[in-house]
This record gives structure tokens, sequence and C-alpha cells, in this order.
């Protein structure tokens, strides 16, 4: 992708994106605000690129919706997001979104990330490779991240071979289960890593105690999965009985979506959050949190208080 330098959304975006919120007049007015505000950035530690603070997540991507999610990712460009997380594993999600990144002719403006593994069962790496690329439509990636810390040893001296050939930028591995932050710690500390992929969100603060002080020691950029608790959202679900803390407009965050990403990506060794969406709708909103303030040390600890307290 294409150095990113924190475009301002055009007029005509920022409307749109507050309509399409579907809030009143005053509300449209403040997102307005908060859509106006510039892009906030972060840098990879190991190169100074910087990536938009919020990314979109697959795992639901299939051929059956290939048309709803054509405007998402359309949306998700013009917005200034560009950092999209796939998987082999996600069934039809690579094969569409290679689709859609062709038909949209957005190649060199997204960052593209995908994963593999190694193991008795899965195939040779060169041939998951090959087939990411064909189904991505690509010959490039941005990240190829380990999936599941599976075959983290087998893979890595491959991995540095295809960086070294270009055909990826940036090297990772990924996990989205507490129970193995201890193992992905020892593998940041052992090989060299550009980048992590773990579980972060208000409910699941452990990283922030065990893969985040090794991240920033070891000057590895951090992605944050399932932001909103996994597919079932079930911190939205949660957060649908409390009400909004009045708090959450210094950060500009003008529902729940928007401050829990906000909460995730201003840790300062998360470096992006990848937040799952099929609908254009919760796109946009989750857009809207990239723009704006950060809640600092002080704010953060008074949502995990507030959280904390109505739990
Ligand atoms: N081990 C791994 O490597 C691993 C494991 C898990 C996940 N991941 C990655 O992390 C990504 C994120 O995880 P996830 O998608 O499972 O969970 P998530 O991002 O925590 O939550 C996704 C859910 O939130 C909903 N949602 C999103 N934005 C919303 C909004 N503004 N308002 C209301 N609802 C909203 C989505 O609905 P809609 O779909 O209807 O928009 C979906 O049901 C995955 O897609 C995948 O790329 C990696």
């Amino acid at each position: 992708m294409k150095e990113l330098t924190g475009p301002k959304l055009s007029r005509r975006d920022a409307a749109t994106l507050t309509l399409a919120a579907g809030v009143g007049a005053l509300c449209a007015s403040r997102s307005f605000a908060a859509a106006s505000a510039a892009l906030i950035t972060k840098a990879i530690p190991s190169s100074g690129q910087r990536l938009p603070v919020i990314g979109i997540g697959t795992n639901a991507f299939s051929e059956a919706k290939h048309d709803e999610l054509r405007p998402v990712l359309k949306r998700m460009v013009e917005l200034g997001g560009s950092v999209i997380d796939t998987a082999p594993a996600y069934g039809e999600s690579e094969q569409v979104i290679g689709e859609l990144v062709a038909e949209l002719g957005i190649r060199d403006r997204i960052f593209l990330a995908t994963k593999l593994t190694a193991g008795a069962m899965a195939p040779a790496p060169v041939d998951t490779l090959q087939r990411s690329f064909e189904r991505l439509k690509t010959d490039h990636l941005d990240l190829l991240q380990v999936h599941n810390l599976q075959g983290v040893e087998q893979l890595w001296p491959q991995l540095i071979e295809w960086q070294r050939a270009r055909k990826i930028r940036y090297i990772g591995m990924t996990t989205s289960v507490a129970s193995d932050h201890p193992r992905m710690i020892e593998l940041m500390r052992k090989f060299p890593v550009d980048f992590v992929q773990v579980d972060y969100s208000i409910a699941n603060r452990d990283a922030a105690t065990s893969v985040f002080p090794a991240a920033l020691e070891r000057r590895i950029a951090v992605i944050a999965n399932v932001p909103f608790g996994g597919r079932s959202g079930a911190n939205l679900t949660q957060s649908q009985n409390r009400p909004l803390p009045p708090f959450a407009a210094e950060f500009g965050a003008s529902d729940w979506p928007q401050l829990l990403l906000k909460y995730v990506v201003s840790h300062p060794a998360a470096t992006c959050t990848i937040a799952g969406s099929t609908k254009v709708e919760h796109l946009e909103d989750n857009q809207a949190a990239a723009r704006g303030v950060l809640p600092d040390a002080a704010g953060r600890r008074r949502l995990e208080q507030y959280w904390d307290a109505q739990a």
C-alpha cells in the first residue's frame, strides 16, 4: 500500500457518514465535527510506516454477501481506513476480498494481511501462500501471520525468505485466547517479529499486562482482534444495558462501539484494531472512532472503572 498521510474527509463524505449513522440533528452536527477531525494513525515500530488505527476483520465475509460487502470496503478506504485482516481459514473471505479489491481498484490503498499455518495436517506453506495470492488477486502481501501460533518455529525461516524476496512486507503471528499469551511472548523474544495480533478489549484486558509490555520492549506492532468480544459482539450486547458515560463526549465517541474501539487503540502498545463488520453502517460507525482524540491514561482508567462498576 502507499504511505498514509492522514487525509481529511471531504464535506460530502462526512455528511454521508453522519446521515448513514441515522442520528438526530444535534448528534449529526457533533458527528460531523468528529468525522472532520484528523485521522488517527500509529507507526509500525519496525519501519515507521503509519497505519490508521481502525481496520476491518473479515472472518464473516462470504460470497453470498458479495454485493453487500462492496460498499463496506469502498467506504472503508473513502473514510481513510486501510487495514484488512483475513485468513485462508475464513472460508470464502480471501476470495471475496480479492474480487472486491480488484473491482474497486483499491489494492494500493489497503494494507492487506492474511495468515498461514504449518503442521502435519496443513498443506505445504508455499502452496498455501500461492493460493492466498491467487484468491486475493495480488502478488504481494503487506502482512503474513502464523495463525494461532501453529508452526511458528517451522515457518519462520520461510517467512524471512519470503520477506527478503519482497513477497511479503511484514511477518507476524496471531492468537485470540489469553492462554496462548505466555507462549506468544516466548516467541516474540525468540524471533524478529514485526507484528503480533492478539485479543484485547475492555472486557478482556489480559494482553495489557502480558503481550503488550513485551511488544513495547521488543518494538513489535500490535493488531488488537475481537475488540467487541468476537463474532457475537458480546461486549456490545453488554453495553446495551449501560448508559453511555457522559465523558464519552470528551473522546469524541458518540456511541458504545466508538468508545470501545477508542479504548482499545488508546493503549500505547496497540497499533490498530480490526473490528469485524459486514454492514456498511457498522463500518461507518467504527471508522468514526479513528478520528479526533483518544483517551489518555486517566481516561482509560475512568472507562475501565465505569465498565467494571456496571458488570
Ligand atoms: N486467532 C486469530 O487470528 C483471530 C481470531 C478471531 C478473530 N480474528 C480477526 O479479528 C477480527 C475481529 O473479530 P470478530 O469479527 O470475530 O469480532 P469483533 O470484531 O469483536 O465483533 C464483530 C461483531 O460486531 C458487530 N459490529 C461491528 N461493528 C459494529 C457496530 N458499529 N455496531 C454494532 N455491531 C457492530 C459485527 O456485526 P456485523 O458483521 O453485522 O457488522 C459482528 O457481529 C476477525 O474478523 C478476524 O479478522 C483473528
